[in-house]
């Protein structure tokens, strides 16, 4: 368990919801609220298609834009793909790598991921490295062993001063969209085991700095809860994410633990 305190770190996954207006009127209504809570570092992530209008609402804001996908190249003949370099011309500052519907739905394998997140710090774009077990595999008592796997290939070649560029995001597969999301108990001990995992393997600083974040069912009413533990450093959030009041609470949440 770590005692050192990071800055919280909360942002939306908007997943395939909201064109381009639906996605800029929120980013309207977020800049302004968010103001208001300045010990929290936010970020939205729109489709591909709306990160345009988003990036250029969002300038000069409290809130950084995230993507929500990448491919790992810098250019190339891979119909349909946007390369991270694209990604930080537009101002995007994270990319969610890794994430369990891309895993589960594209079929994107663990070392692809890995290929994703050296292809974002190629481009100084930061990668967001999810990683979790499904339900089958947390009944078999494997829930440690997966993260494990994920997180070896995830983080695979990555030279020492790198590592602090990189957040994770522990969200349970079992837990998202679900409505069921970990206790904070559960949730707090995969945490630690993140937490220790980079203490065996990297210098005290990358395990010290380094943010481990939340995702799954994530709300107003249960965030607290969640950002109170020693190892949950933010949350990353689906559907409480697509409204302003459901997101804020949660940003609230993490500015009394940040403050
Ligand atoms: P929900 O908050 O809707 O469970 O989604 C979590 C998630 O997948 C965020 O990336």
């Amino acid at each position: 368990m770590s005692t050192g305190k990071r800055r919280p770190l909360v942002v939306g996954n908007w997943k395939m919801n909201k064109g381009p207006q639906e996605a800029d009127a929120l980013a309207v209504q977020l800049k302004v609220v968010i103001q208001d809570y300045p010990a929290v570092d936010v970020g939205v992530a729109p489709t591909f298609l709306a990160l345009p209008a988003v990036a250029e609402r969002l300038k000069h804001t409290a809130v950084q834009v995230v993507a929500q996908n990448c491919h790992p190249e810098v250019s190339g003949a891979y119909t349909g793909e946007v390369s991270p370099e694209m990604l930080r011309q537009l101002g995007v500052t994270w990319c969610l790598v890794g994430h369990s519907e891309r895993r589960q739905i594209f079929g994107e394998s663990d070392s692809f991921v890995g290929q994703k997140v050296r292809g974002c710090l190629r481009a100084g774009v930061l990668p967001i490295l999810c990683v979790g077990e499904t339900l089958a595999e947390r009944d078999a008592g494997q829930a440690e062993a997966v993260v494990q796997r994920q997180l070896d290939a995830g983080l695979a070649g990555l030279p020492t001063d790198q590592l602090a560029s990189v957040t994770i995001a522990y969200e349970p597969v079992w837990a998202i969209g679900t409505g069921r999301n970990a206790s904070p108990q559960q949730a707090q001990e995969i945490h630690a085991f993140i937490r220790s995992y980079l203490e065996d393997r990297y210098p005290p600083f990358v395990s010290r700095s380094m943010r481990i974040l939340y995702g799954g069912s994530v709300k107003g009413s249960n965030a607290a809860g969640l950002l109170g533990q020693a190892d949950i450093d933010g949350a990353l959030v689906g559907g409480a994410a697509l409204t302003r009041d459901d997101f804020v609470a949660i940003v609230a949440a993490a500015h009394q633990r940040g403050s």
